[in-house]
Order: structure tokens, then C-alpha cells, then sequence
């Protein structure tokens, strides 16, 4: 067999176009060879055997609609390489938005930051790498801590990024001069309607926040007065059609909304508020 004849099996198999740049990755992955590699040798027969069996294995998952991240182990996130595996939500395009803002606000300074509901680690890691900030990456998900922890000393940020079990706050009353989450805030019907990708493969806690949806955002809202200090700017990844009542909340909080970032489809994203 050609690999460009492999290449063709697994995408009539697929019936999805759009899962070609997916299976290129699954080749690039299992034959350790890069893209470009595989096109100059596309008509040459494939005689690596534990490639093919690996590379059969990975198709598989992915026709079963496994996230491509689970089954690479990786996925990019702002222009750097993280560790996911089912334990984590697969870092999103949306949260590179609020990862851009932090970074605006942050400027030199070498802040305190607490990220709540930490995952991957995607923007503690990403905070850390960019500027000067202290983390404190907080995640109630024992699993997904292992998983942070692998990111943290993959970039060799353990003096700059503190991995830290907890449930939305730290125990410890410490205040921070930015708190940032991508909370969970799906509702319990968004969540039953969620693609099968989503549904069948990552963790229902780092999605689902309850029966609404806003629950986990109204409980950051709340603590974050206490957690701030003066002046400090706490920015919330939100969903669709939750700004208002993040408006509502930050009003009876008593934060002072500044500015909501819209995403690349045009909805409200990312509020930043201060205290
Ligand atoms: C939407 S994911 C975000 C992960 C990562 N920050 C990112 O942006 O890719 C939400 C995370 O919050 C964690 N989480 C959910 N409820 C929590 C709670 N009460 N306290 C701390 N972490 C929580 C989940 O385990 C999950 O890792």
C-alpha cells in the first residue's frame, strides 16, 4: 500500500472532508514524519509496520469521535504545545482571547494571578510564559492536576506557576491583583446537546455548571471582591447569551463591568471587570 493510498482509505472511511488535516496529523504522528515529508513521499509504499498498526489504532479513535488532541496527546494552544489527555478539556480558540486580554493588562508587572479552574494549565501556563505574572492555578479535578502539573514543568515554570487543589478559591484568604477563569458554563441542556465529540470524551465537570449554566460564574462573581485587591481586574470566559446576567452579577457584587471582548463569531466573550 502507497501511503497516499492510505491517506485516501482513511478518508473515504471518514466521509468527512474536513477531518483530512486530521488524518495528515494522525500519519505525521504515527509514521514520525512531517507533513511535508509525507507529501514528497506520498507514492512510496508504506513499509513501516508499527506505524501502520499505530497509525490504523489512532483512525479508529478518531471515526469514533474522539477529540484529535486525546488521541495525540497535545494540542496548540496561543503558538505553544500543551499536554491534554481526557482528564482536561481541549484548550479552546475562545480562551485565546482572554488570554490575550490578561496579557494587555498585565503588561511588566509581575503580578499575583489566580486562575480558577486551571485544566491543561492553558492560560496559567500561557500568563506565565508571556509575562511576569505569579499563578496560582487552582482545579478542583484531581486528574486534570496531574495533567497541569505535567504542563507546568514542561515549560519549567514551578517557581512561576503554583498548581493548587481546591474548590473556586484558594483556602488560604490571600488576595490577587487579577483572577481569571474559563469556568464551566454550559447548561444541563447545552450539555445534552453537545456534539458527540464533546459529550462522549470530555469531562462532564469541566463543562456543565448546573441546570442554567451561570452558576459556576455567579459563584466566582461573588467570592471575587474578597479575593481582589483594590483596583484588581478579574476577566470570566462566558457563553453565548450569559452576558447580561454576568452584567447582573457583577453589579450586585459591586465590581465595576470595563469592557466585554467579543469572539471571532461575533459573541460576547470575555468580561473584564474591577473591583
Ligand atoms: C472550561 S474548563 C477550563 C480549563 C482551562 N482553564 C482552559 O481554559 O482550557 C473548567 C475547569 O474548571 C474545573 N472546575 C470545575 N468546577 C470547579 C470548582 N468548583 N473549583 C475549581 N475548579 C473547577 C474543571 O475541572 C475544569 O478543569
Amino acid at each position: 500500500m502507497l501511503y497516499s493510498e492510505l491517506f485516501a482509505a482513511a478518508l473515504r472511511a471518514s466521509r468527512k472532508r474536513e477531518l483530512s488535516t486530521a488524518v495528515e496529523a494522525l500519519i505525521e504522528s504515527s509514521f514520525a514524519i512531517s507533513r511535508s515529508r509525507f507529501w514528497i513521499q506520498k507514492n512510496q509504499p508504506v513499509r513501516d509496520a508499527a506505524g501502520l498498526r499505530r497509525f490504523r489504532r489512532r483512525l479508529r479513535r478518531l471515526l469514533a469521535d474522539e477529540p484529535l488532541a486525546y488521541i495525540l496527546g497535545a494540542k496548540e494552544f496561543y503558538g505553544e504545545l500543551l499536554l491534554v489527555s481526557p482528564a482536561v478539556l481541549v484548550p479552546r480558540p475562545e480562551t485565546e482571547l482572554l488570554v490575550e486580554k490578561a496579557l494587555q493588562l498585565l503588561g511588566r508587572e509581575p503580578l499575583r494571578v489566580l486562575d480558577i479552574g486551571a485544566g491543561s494549565g492553558a492560560i496559567s501556563v500561557l500568563l506565565a510564559l508571556r509575562s511576569r505574572a505569579e499563578v496560582t492555578a487552582l482545579e478542583k479535578s484531581r486528574p486534570a492536576l496531574a495533567v497541569l502539573r505535567k504542563n507546568i514543568a514542561r515549560f519549567g515554570l514551578q517557581e512561576r506557576v503554583r498548581p493548587l487543589a481546591g474548590d473556586l478559591f484558594p483556602r488560604r484568604g490571600e488576595r490577587f491583583q487579577m483572577i481569571v477563569s474559563n469556568p464551566p458554563y454550559l447548561s444541563r441542556r447545552d450539555w445534552r446537546n453537545a456534539p458527540a465529540t464533546v459529550r462522549l470524551f470530555e469531562p462532564r465537570v469541566a463543562l456543565e455548571a448546573g441546570p442554567v449554566g451561570t452558576e459556576a460564574l455567579a459563584k466566582i462573581i461573588a467570592g471575587a471582591p474578597g479575593r481582589l485587591e483594590p483596583g484588581g481586574r478579574l476577566l470570566l470566559e462566558i457563553g453565548r447569551g450569559q452576558h447580561r446576567a454576568v452584567s447582573g452579577f457583577l453589579r450586585a457584587a459591586g465590581l465595576r463591568e470595563r469592557e466585554c471582548v467579543r469572539d471571532y463569531a461575533g459573541i460576547d466573550r470575555v468580561v473584564v471587570a474591577q473591583n
